[in-house]
Formats: C-alpha cells, sequence, structure tokens
C-alpha cells in the first residue's frame, strides 16, 4: 500500500509538470485530488486495513494529498503569473512614440478687441445691446435725424435690398434707437436710465481698399438719463481710453459733426507708437482718431421714447478693426475678413 500511494503521487507529478493552462489545471485536479482519484480510493480502501497498517497508511495518504494539493496550488499561481506577464506584454505601451499635436482655435483679432472694450464698458456699468443687421431706412437714416435728402447720406454709401425701405445698416446707430424704445416700453411715463453698448456688424457699398472694407465692425455707446452732460462724456470716453490703451495716454476732443448728436465730438488718443512725437502711423500728427461721439440729439431722444426736456444723453461709436490695426500696426484692412491662417494665427 506505501508503494502504491509513493506511485500515485510520482505520476500525479509528473502529469502536473506537463499542464501548462488553466482547463488542463481544473482536469488535472479532478483526476488526481478529486472524490474519486486515487489517493481518495485509498482513504476509501483503509476500512480492509488491519489495525497495525491502518495509522501508518492514514499518515502516509495524508502526507501525499497535502504533497499534491500543494502542488495544485503553486502551479495554479505559476499559471496566473504566465497569464499577467504574458498580457503586459501583448499590451506593453511605446512611451517614445511622438504624440498628436492639437491644433488650438483661437479668436479672431476683431472679435478679441470687441470683447476687450466690451469688457471695459461693462465694468462701468453698460450691458450689450445686440441690434439687426438688417433695417429699414427709417431707422439708420430718418430716426437718427438724416433728412430724406440730407448729404451726410452720402457719407454712408447703403446697401440695398430688394424690398422697399429694407437697408444692410451702415453703422451701429439705429440700434440707440431700438434700444431706447425697448428700454422706454418698460415704464413709457417715466423712462428708465440706458447704458448699453451695441457692437456688431455694419455694411458700405464701398470701393474696397486698404483702408476700406465693404464689411466692417463697430461698437456704439449710448447713455441716456437725468443730467447727463458733455463732462460725463469727456470723462467717460477718457476712462475708456486709459483703460484700452494705458493709463498715461492723452486724449483730445474736437469738434464734428453727426446729424444725430449736438455737440458731436471726435476723440483722438496720443499716438502709442511714437508716444506724440509723429510717426508714419499717426501721419507726423502725433494723434491717432479713436472714435465719434455727442450729446445725443432732442429729436433721436424723442424718436427714442424720451422726453428731451427730461433727459439728456451721449453717444459714441467706434471701429474695432481700425482700432486693431493701430494696436498691432496692420497696415491692410482686408486681412480680417480674407480667412487667411498664416494672418489670423499670429493673434
Ligand atoms: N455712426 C457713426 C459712423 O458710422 C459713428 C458715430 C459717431 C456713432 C458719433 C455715434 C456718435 O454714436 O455719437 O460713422
Amino acid at each position: 500500500m506505501l508503494e502504491k500511494l509513493e506511485s500515485i503521487q510520482t505520476e500525479a507529478l509528473e502529469a502536473l509538470a506537463s499542464v501548462s493552462d488553466e482547463d488542463s489545471l481544473q482536469a488535472w485536479k479532478v483526476a488526481h485530488i478529486g472524490r474519486s482519484s486515487p489517493v481518495m480510493d485509498v482513504f476509501k480502501s483503509m476500512g480492509s486495513l488491519s489495525k497495525e497498517e491502518r495509522p501508518v497508511v492514514g499518515q502516509q495518504a495524508n502526507q501525499v494529498k497535502q504533497a499534491l494539493e500543494a502542488a495544485f496550488e503553486e502551479k495554479a499561481e505559476m499559471l496566473k503569473q504566465a497569464a499577467i506577464q504574458s498580457s503586459l506584454e501583448g499590451e506593453r505601451l511605446d512611451i517614445t512614440m511622438p504624440g498628436r499635436t492639437q491644433v488650438r482655435g483661437r479668436l479672431h483679432p476683431v472679435t478679441q478687441t470687441i470683447r476687450q472694450i466690451s469688457d471695459i464698458f461693462a465694468e462701468m456699468g453698460f450691458q450689450v445691446y445686440r441690434s439687426r443687421e438688417v433695417e429699414t431706412d427709417e431707422m439708420n437714416f430718418q430716426l437718427l435725424n438724416f433728412p430724406p435728402h440730407h448729404p451726410a447720406r452720402d457719407m454712408q454709401d447703403t446697401f440695398f435690398t430688394t424690398q422697399e425701405g429694407i437697408i444692410m445698416r451702415t453703422h451701429t446707430s439705429p440700434g440707440q434707437v431700438r434700444a431706447m424704445r425697448e428700454y422706454a416700453a418698460e415704464n413709457p411715463k417715466s423712462p428708465p436710465p440706458v447704458r448699453v453698448i451695441l457692437p456688431g456688424m455694419c455694411y458700405r457699398y464701398e470701393q474696397v481698399t486698404a483702408r476700406a472694407e465693404m464689411q466692417f465692425t463697430q461698437i456704439e455707446g449710448l447713455a441716456v438719463g437725468h443730467n447727463i452732460t458733455f463732462g460725463d462724456l469727456k470723462g467717460t470716453l477718457s476712462d475708456f481710453a486709459r483703460r484700452m490703451f494705458g493709463q498715461n495716454v492723452r486724449t483730445r476732443f474736437r469738434a464734428s459733426y453727426f446729424p444725430f448728436t449736438e455737440p458731436s465730438a471726435e476723440m483722438d488718443v496720443e499716438c502709442f507708437v511714437c508716444g506724440g512725437e509723429g510717426c508714419p502711423v499717426c501721419k507726423q500728427t502725433g494723434w491717432l482718431e479713436i472714435l465719434g461721439s455727442g450729446m445725443v440729439h432732442p429729436t433721436v431722444l424723442r424718436n427714442g421714447g424720451y422726453d428731451p426736456e427730461k433727459y439728456t444723453g451721449f453717444a459714441f461709436g467706434m471701429g474695432p478693426e481700425r482700432i486693431t490695426m493701430l494696436k498691432y500696426r496692420i497696415e491692410d484692412i482686408r486681412n480680417f475678413w480674407r480667412n487667411d491662417m498664416r494672418f489670423l494665427e499670429q493673434f
């Protein structure tokens, strides 16, 4: 019996040596340490042994069983490690491979300028009001105090549509009337104060040159309320210039003419290219014209639903392309809408 146990062990270990996968390991377990394996048969036949043989064979059978169980555990662990190893090797990452670079998007330079200007006016309490690009002739001209055949209309060559009286807006100023009317509608007897800026695209039927495009943006501003004075206009716009072009920049106001403001003024800032010395950018004047402005004409206030006896206001308009051109010394306005990535990628 003892010899038989020895050969059971030897055969079982030999069989285990050739096991190399999980399925045959499980089959080996059933055959060699399972309920009807040779070792277990030895236990079952113990009844037929003599009293002297029984403890000796029993002890030996136990040892064989434990040895086989231990060998099974060891083999199982080996197979597990081998499986991990082969999956690591099969899925190995090559960290030296070059990465794919992502092309980063960016905002159009004019959009950047519009946002910068909007942020400055937002800090001063102005809200952004979006007005339409397709306008009526009435809004674009008549309600802004351009009489029907006024020569000032010639300043703004208009794109007409096939629909009578409907045009592409030539400036953002008609948004003034729309904004005032919307505010006034809230309380027609005593309209609330207005503080808005109106950014947006404008269109003019013009010969396209390095200095003029037929499509361009403007930012309009409007403040209406009680006791608003020309001093408020100057203070607000000079403060804007300092925030936009630097704390030390000097400004000057020159008298001008617009039908929808009275009095009207244009604001210049000291040339930030030459510091006022005179250079090609400021055409040797030392000053750069930045915007048009003025006190809102009484007729325009009335058209917006604000009684000019009780309310006053100021307005201004500027061209973000022009400001962007001055800032980066861009010499040709046509670059902005040409969509040449080599130009746009610089900003
Ligand atoms: N609308 C004028 C233009 O297109 C710009 C302008 C000038 C707007 C004076 C204003 C203003 O609000 O007060 O040239």
